[in-house]
């Protein structure tokens, strides 16, 4: 059968930079951006195919170095914050050569060491862009100041830290650009709120995007699109985000689920067979960032989960000093080495964040060309290409 799900076109996004000395708009056609996957899932060749269809592709910028150095064999003599600033440079101007100067953005966690040299590389680069979470960017407008053109989103999943995050902003004279909202209840990897969050259902999704709406207009700031991410898979969940109050959506593990996904390190075989083989629901597991975070359930995830669990230290080495809050060799894990793994397609050893919906029974999973992906997200799925259980934000 070839009877879609729904014939409404989705409205187009406009984002504009708030730097008083830029006039800088840029309209995406289909109202979806990708979320950054690290390490090293987000590259040129997917986010230039999201561009491409009228999306807006989104890099992962989070220490691209060590799988460079460890994977591509690339930027080996050089010391790991370097090798992380000359991979995401090489992946900013490949990506916009890609997408022929179109729209490109970086994700960078605000928990990183080197945060501030990644996102001064990426808006020298000519980032369109930065979307910066795991933590609040409090000091990125100063960081970017000196390129107008560069555009700025924190992440939030909470309306408090909507709040703040406006108003320590606008006290600096820079409104944010956007906000991107993760829900705590969907979203892979890191999670913006405790376990309790999490386990007491606090900070619903539909009550946070439509109160970070009204946030924004109270303010004057109309202008300023809520991006809504966490649990998005087809149009219908898109279009019930947007009747919320958002003006767009943030999707990752759909997008992990395509040809173009991991591309530049191999084609990431064993997550996609993961994803798409996963029947059991995700797991919530201990990051070293202090913060818990949805995977996969595997042998690793498992041994660190964060319920009802104790946790042995698992003995490391420090390659690269990339958490801020991550306390070295007396940390649980190493996470960079165990998500390196997961690229590498390490069964064992890997983490492989996932959203929520990737352990959901029923839901519609193929690995597609982006180009059909979009295709689906902008006119709908045949239906019989769907299955019956229907994957939607609760
Ligand atoms: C494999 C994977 C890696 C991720 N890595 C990052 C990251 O490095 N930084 C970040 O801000 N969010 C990260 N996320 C979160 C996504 O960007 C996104 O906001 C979230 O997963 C949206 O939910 P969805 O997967 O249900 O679409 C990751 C998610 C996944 C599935």
């Amino acid at each position: 059968m070839e009877e879609k799900e729904s014939s409404n076109p989705l409205p187009p996004l406009t984002l504009r930079s708030h730097h008083p000395d830029s006039e800088k708009q840029i309209t995406l056609q289909v109202p979806v951006i990708n979320g950054g996957m690290g390490v090293g899932i987000t590259g040129p060749a997917l986010a230039s195919a999201i561009t491409n269809e009228g999306g807006g592709g989104v890099l992962t910028g989070v220490v691209l170095g060590y799988p460079f150095q460890r994977i591509l064999g690339k930027y080996t003599d050089k010391k790991p914050y370097e090798a992380n600033q000359l991979a995401l440079e090489e992946w900013i101007i490949t990506s916009k050569e890609k997408c022929n100067g179109g729209f490109v953005g970086v994700n960078i966690m605000v928990a990183l060491s080197d945060f501030k040299e990644l996102a001064h590389v990426s808006a020298k680069s000519g980032v369109d862009l930065i979307v910066a979470g795991a933590g609040l960017p409090m000091a990125l407008p100063e960081i970017v100041n000196k390129f107008p053109d560069t555009m700025i989103a924190p992440i939030i999943s909470s309306v408090k830290a909507a709040r703040i995050m406006t108003k320590k902003w606008l006290a600096k004279g820079r409104a944010p650009d956007a906000l991107i909202y993760e829900s705590i209840h969907h979203s892979g990897g890191h999670q913006g709120g405790s376990i309790d969050d999490i386990l007491e259902g606090r900070h619903k999704p539909s009550e946070v995007v439509s109160a970070t709406r009204k946030l924004l207009d109270d303010q004057g700031l109309e202008d300023v699109p809520v991006i809504a991410a966490g649990g998005v898979w087809d149009k219908k969940d898109i279009e019930e985000v947007l009747s919320w109050g958002a003006q767009g959506v943030q999707m990752a593990s759909r997008f992990l689920l395509t040809m173009e996904a991991g591309l530049e390190f191999g084609g990431i075989h064993m997550f996609k067979k993961l994803f798409m083989e996963n029947d059991i629901p995700t797991i919530l597991e201990r990051s070293p960032a202090g913060l818990p975070s949805r995977a996969i359930e595997t042998p690793f995830s498992k041994r660190f989960a964060a319920i009802d669990n104790e946790v042995i230290n698992e003995p490391h080495e420090c390659p690269s000093v990339c958490l801020v809050s991550c306390d070295k060799k007396k940390s649980i894990y190493c996470i960079l080495d165990h998500l390196t793994e997961a690229l590498k397609g390490n069964l064992e050893k890997g983490l492989y964040f996932a959203g929520s919906n990737v352990g959901k029974p029923g839901i519609h999973k193929s690995i597609l060309p982006v180009r059909e992906l979009m295709d689906y997200l902008k006119n709908g799925e045949p239906v019989d290409a769907k299955a019956a259980a229907g994957a939607h934000v609760a």
